[in-house]
C-alpha cells in the first residue's frame, strides 16, 4: 500500500512547527522560549498534587465551567470587559484556541491575514487549513504598516505584543483594524500580563473581536496547557461545538483555579521580570554594535548590525556558557537575538557571559 496517497494533499507542502530547543541533562540557562522564569508558587503546586488523586479516573468537565466563572468574576475583574462565563471559550493553551477560531472560521481558499514578524503558528495553520495567506510585513521598527488598515479576509491574526518583538500594537490601531476588516480579528494575548496594555476593552466595542490569552507565560504552567479567548456569545458557542470534548484537562483546570485566587503572588512575580526586562535592556544598550527594541513582553529582541556576530554570540552562549537564546533564520531577522527574562540568578549570568562574549566581537 502506497501510504503516501493516502495522506491530504495538501501535507505535501506543509511544514511543521519548530518549536525551541528544550536541552536534555542539566545545567543550562534555558532564554530561549519565553517560559515564565518563575516555578509555580507553592500554594498552586499543592494544589495540583492534592487534585492528582482517584478522580483523575474520570473526565473533566468538559464544559470548565468554574475556570469560566472565575476567569469573568475575578481574574479580569478589574478590566472593562465582558463579563458573562458563555463569552469565554477554555482551551488546551492559546495554540488550540488559535486552531479552533481556524476551525469554525476557515474553509479551503479563504483568506487568512497576519504580520511578518511574528508567530509562526499563524502559518502553519493556515497552510494546514488550506488557507490562503496574506503576509504583511511589518514596519523596519515592527510597527504596523498601512495595509494592516486596508486588508480583506476571514480572519486576521495580531500578536500583541508581538513575538519576537515584544512590542504591543496600541488598541487605537486594533480598533481600526476592527472596524475596517470585514472578517475576524484575533488579538493574540500571550504576552499582555507583561504589558500595561489589553484589547480586552475593546470587546464591547468590536463585535468581530477575539482576544486569545494563555497561563502558559505569566502563570508559569506551560506544560499543563490551559489558554482561553474572550469573544461574543455567537462565537464562542461556534468555538464550543467544534472543541474535542475534553480539550481541558482536570489538572489543568485545577491548576487554573488556583492560579486565579493567587493571582496577586504571581502578579508580583512578573513585576519583578518586568524590572529585569528594563535592567537588561539598560546594561545591553551600553554597548556598541547592538540595540535592545523596546519591549512590553518577557523577552527582549537584542538587534546587532553585523550578522556574523550574532551568530558568534549565539554560538558562544551555547556552546561556551550553555546559554540558550534564540536565532531565527528567517528573512529580516539574521541579525537578531531574542532572549528571555530569566530568574535574577540567570540574567546576571547571561549578562556576564554576553561581557565576555562582547569583549572580542564587539
Ligand atoms: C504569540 C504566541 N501565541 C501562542 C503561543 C502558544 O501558547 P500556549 O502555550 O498557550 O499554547 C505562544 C508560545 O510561545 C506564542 O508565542
Amino acid at each position: 500500500m502506497d501510504l503516501d496517497k493516502l495522506f491530504r494533499k495538501n501535507l505535501k507542502t506543509f511544514s511543521a512547527y519548530e518549536p525551541g530547543e528544550q536541552p536534555q541533562g542539566d545545567g543550562w540557562i534555558k532564554l530561549n522560549t519565553n517560559e515564565n522564569a518563575y516555578p509555580p508558587i507553592p500554594e498552586v503546586l499543592n494544589d495540583i498534587k492534592n487534585a492528582v488523586d482517584s478522580k483523575i479516573r474520570k473526565y473533566p468537565d468538559p464544559t470548565a465551567f468554574e475556570v469560566r466563572k472565575l476567569i469573568v468574576s475575578v481574574l479580569l475583574r478589574e478590566q472593562d470587559t465582558l463579563t458573562d462565563r458563555n463569552t469565554v471559550f477554555v482551551a488546551n493553551g492559546c495554540d488550540e484556541v488559535l486552531d479552533t477560531v481556524f476551525k469554525v472560521f476557515v474553509d479551503p481558499g479563504d483568506e487568512v491575514v497576519f504580520f511578518y514578524p511574528s508567530y509562526g503558528m499563524y502559518d502553519v495553520l493556515a497552510s494546514l487549513y488550506g488557507a490562503k495567506v496574506n503576509e504583511i510585513k511589518l514596519n523596519e521598527d515592527f510597527s504596523l504598516p498601512e495595509p494592516a488598515f486596508t486588508a480583506k479576509g476571514k480572519v486576521m491574526f495580531i500578536n500583541s505584543p508581538n513575538n519576537p518583538n515584544g512590542k504591543s500594537f496600541g488598541n487605537a490601531a486594533i480598533l481600526k483594524i476592527c472596524s475596517n476588516f470585514p472578517g475576524i480579528v484575533v488579538v493574540d494575548e500571550t504576552y499582555a500580563d507583561f504589558s500595561t496594555q489589553s484589547s480586552l476593552s475593546l470587546l464591547k466595542k468590536a463585535k468581530n473581536l477575539i482576544v486569545a490569552r494563555t497561563f502558559s507565560k505569566s502563570f508559569s504552567l506551560a506544560s499543563l496547557r490551559f489558554g482561553y479567548a474572550l469573544a461574543n456569545k455567537d462565537i464562542i458557542n461556534e468555538m464550543n461545538k467544534v472543541k474535542l470534548p475534553y480539550n481541558s484537562n482536570y489538572l489543568a483546570q485545577v491548576a487554573a483555579i488556583s492560579c486565579i485566587k493567587n493571582r496577586e503572588r504571581l502578579q508580583q512575580q512578573n513585576k519583578k521580570i518586568i524590572e529585569q526586562r528594563q535592567l537588561i535592556t539598560e546594561e545591553l544598550n551600553k554597548y556598541p554594535g547592538i540595540s535592545v527594541l523596546p519591549s512590553d513582553a518577557n523577552f527582549i529582541l537584542i538587534k546587532f548590525d553585523d550578522k556574523a556576530i550574532t551568530l558568534k554570540f549565539l554560538w558562544d552562549l551555547r556552546e561556551k556558557k550553555k546559554i540558550l537564546v534564540r536565532h531565527f533564520s528567517k528573512a529580516g531577522l539574521y541579525n537578531y537575538l531574542r532572549v528571555s527574562i530569566g530568574l535574577e540568578e540567570e540574567n546576571r549570568k547571561f549578562l556576564d557571559a554576553f561581557r565576555e562574549i562582547a569583549s572580542q566581537y564587539l
